[in-house]
């Protein structure tokens, strides 16, 4: 397990570096919600995507947890857990990392982080959604023994964070 991964909560300093890693070294649809107009890292996309995290995560009552993600110190992506709406104990886990680092175990160090820090917030299980096709997704899942089932067009899985699935 890679030790030069660490997450650090979202602040406004972050929110700079991290905007600066999605714009260098990520899509805009793999880090935020579809915004309309023309492709590519707009000002219009740029100003969304901090106006996306400061309503989420650094709002006076935010709806989620947003960690920036440090290689050696230096952000290249963002891990968040937010609450799911009527499943008591349950956070949705998502995560995306900057393409330039993506294969090289910055995710696997960032699941077992991610799974400690919603263990330190009190939630018994973390929820994740992804595509058939997210491979890297599928082989962090059954990396540590969750099993991802069809759930219409995604696959999820229930990662209970209480028993010692690493
Ligand atoms: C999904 C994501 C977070 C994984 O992070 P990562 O740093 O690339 O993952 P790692 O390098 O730690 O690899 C984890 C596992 O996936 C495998 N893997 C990684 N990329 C892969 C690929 N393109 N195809 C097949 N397997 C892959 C690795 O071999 C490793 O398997 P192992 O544990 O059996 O050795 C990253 O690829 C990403 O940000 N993707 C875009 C956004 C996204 O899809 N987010 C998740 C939405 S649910």
């Amino acid at each position: 397990m890679r030790s030069d991964v660490t997450l650090h909560p979202l602040d406004r300093t972050l929110l700079t570096d991290l905007l600066r890693a999605a714009v260098e070294d990520a899509d805009p649809l793999e880090v935020m919600p579809p915004v309309e107009g023309p492709g590519g890292w707009t000002p219009e996309r740029r100003s969304a995507f901090v106006r996306f995290h400061e309503s989420r995560s650094l709002a006076a009552d935010p709806v989620e947890t947003t960690f920036a993600i440090a290689v050696s110190g230096r952000v290249v992506g963002a891990a968040r857990l937010c609450p799911v709406d009527g499943r008591a104990g349950t956070a949705e886990a998502g995560v995306w990392i900057g393409r330039s680092h993506r294969g090289v175990g910055v995710g696997g160090a960032v699941l077992d982080s991610l799974l400690d820090r919603a263990r330190a917030q009190g939630f018994t299980s973390v929820y994740v959604s992804t595509t058939p096709d997210n491979l890297a997704v599928r082989a962090l899942m059954t990396g540590i023994g969750a099993d991802l089932v069809p759930d219409g067009d995604a696959l999820t899985a229930c990662v209970d964070v209480e028993a010692d699935v690493r």
